[in-house]
């Protein structure tokens, strides 16, 4: 599909100083201006509080960006040229001065003629909307001009809970209208993820079978072989189920599970992913497995405990693992559990989608001494992105034995290409104005409908967390959520 050339425009990162920002907003943004999809009028304004100067800020970009797409002595050019483009203002991130001083320089940057903007908020959920009553009170959003848009890019977390996310909706509507609002969910960026609709509505073999007829469980498996490694102070607040488990794997589950839309738009996508999760029961504590690492060794060498990071209370409760089975209650998948697992300080990396077929009925190879597992469907999201069909087969020789292999498709190796960041093209969508990969309200209303009883009942009951060894497979009591999907 081509992409559009686009009119001038600024690009407003807030918290430019943080790590999203500097590792991959900004080099995000580079390969974008390296590929020729930014216009020539580009510019982007940092804004945070730490104190430094344009050259100060341009040093620090220029330590992330690569030259995947512009390799060769052309890339240093393009780097000079997107470096000029950048530019810095420190300020708190409650003061409307602030913002003014960044109004300031940007109109000095802008020149008289108008253009879109683009403020993406990279900053900690406490100032989240100090920060955007601040950008609306200094006038940096156009609202009612026609001929140019403001819009907001969010990160996570949207709240803490179906009541808190309503506030935070409501209150930058205030500022933002909702359709200039972009939700980011960056696992919505990732290419397999985005393969998942092609792959089930652009292929004849899946859909018929993609139902309670044929399968018995899907897994949705997320896992982390790297502890919190110092970012303890926003993990300890928020645990693995608000971290990871409602947005990224929810969202997984949504593509995996939902109807086939009536066209690709935003809204036929968006319409079929709420139903879908409004078909979700509401979690409880009995249906999940909570997990938090203790000490325990990564390659060979010994790794602190979660509660040993400087940056974690000593009593935390919070988990770094959960499992859970949940059930889609309709039509196509009554009675298939889709059990979802998160981890972090596990024994590996990785997250991978697997449909797990039924059993042949009446086998008739079963009655040999091997008679192999269901055809399975594994769906590798990272790392090493590849989908693979696990196959019975003949073993090549004069007897007859089964086998089971794989037919796969390892990206790698299947495709010239190199694999964008996640951020590249979530990026790009917002300056076109697709809102197909974000998170509209009403998804995000019934995401929360799923998660918040169980939350609370958690933190109502201060249910702990049953410890697991760093580098481990999780906790035991995994296996009871295993047993029951
Ligand atoms: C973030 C979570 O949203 O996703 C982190 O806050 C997690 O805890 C990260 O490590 C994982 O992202 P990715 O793209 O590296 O899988």
């Amino acid at each position: 599909m081509s992409r559009n050339a686009l009119d001038p425009v600024t690009f407003v990162v807030v918290g430019a100083s943080g790590d999203l920002a500097r590792k991959k907003l900004l080099p995000a943004l580079f390969a974008l201006y390296s590929q020729g999809f930014l216009p020539r009028d580009f510019r982007v304004f940092g804004f945070a509080r730490t104190p430094f100067g344009d050259a100060e800020f341009r040093a620090r970009v220029a330590e992330n960006l690569t030259c995947r797409y512009v390799p060769g002595e052309a890339c240093a050019d393009r780097i000079r040229e997107f470096l000029e483009r950048c530019h810095y203002t420190a300020g708190q991130y409650d003061s409307a001065d602030a913002f003014l001083n960044l109004y300031q320089a940007m109109r000095e940057k802008e020149g008289r003629q108008e253009r879109n903007r683009v403020f993406y908020l990279s900053i900690p959920p406490q100032v989240f909307l100090g920060v955007a009553h601040a950008i609306g009170g200094a006038g940096l959003v156009q609202c009612g001009n026609r001929r140019v848009w403001s819009r907001a890019v969010l990160e996570k977390p949207f709240g803490r809970d179906r009541a808190s996310s309503d506030r935070l909706t409501a209150e930058m509507a205030r500022v933002f209208e909702e359709r200039e609002t972009y939700r980011i969910d960056h696992y919505l960026g990732k290419e397999v993820i985005q393969n998942l609709m092609v792959l089930r509505f652009a292929n004849l073999v899946f859909e018929p079978i993609w139902n309670r007829a044929h399968v018995r469980r899907v897994t949705i498996e997320w896992k982390e072989d790297i502890g919190v490694e110092g970012r303890g102070g926003y993990f300890d607040a928020y645990g693995i189920i608000r971290d990871v488990i409602q947005n990224h794997l929810l969202q997984i589950l949504a593509l995996t599970a939902m109807e086939r839309p009536a066209s690709v738009t935003a809204g036929h996508v968006g319409d079929e992913k709420v139903k879908v999760l409004r078909a979700v029961p509401p979690l409880t504590p009995d249906d999940v497995a909570l997990g938090q690492y203790t000490a325990g060794t990564r390659r060979g060498l010994p790794h602190p405990g979660y509660t040993d990071d400087p940056t974690v209370p000593r009593d935390s409760r919070t988990p770094t693992f959960a499992a859970a089975a949940l059930r889609v209650d309709n039509e196509r998948w009554r009675g298939v559990p889709f059990v979802i697992m998160a981890g972090k300080g596990l024994d590996g990396g990785g997250t991978t989608v697997t449909i797990h077929f039924r059993d042949v009925a009446g086998n008739v190879f079963c009655d040999r001494p091997l008679c192999l597992p269901a055809n399975r469907l594994s769906i590798r999201i990272q790392p090493d992105e590849a989908i693979m069909l696990h196959v019975v087969n003949k073993q090549p020789g004069l007897q007859v034995a089964l086998v089971e292999s794989d037919l796969n498709l390892r990206y790698r190796a299947a495709f010239d290409a190199l694999i964008p960041d996640a951020y590249e093209c979530l990026l790009l969508d917002v300056l076109e104005g697709d809102k197909s990969l974000f998170i509209r309200c009403d998804e995000l209303e019934a995401a929360w409908d799923i998660f918040t009883p169980l939350l609370h009942a958690i933190e109502a009951r201060g249910i702990a967390p049953e410890p697991y060894a760093f580098g481990s497979a999780g906790p035991a009591g995994m296996r009871r959520v295993l047993s029951r999907a």
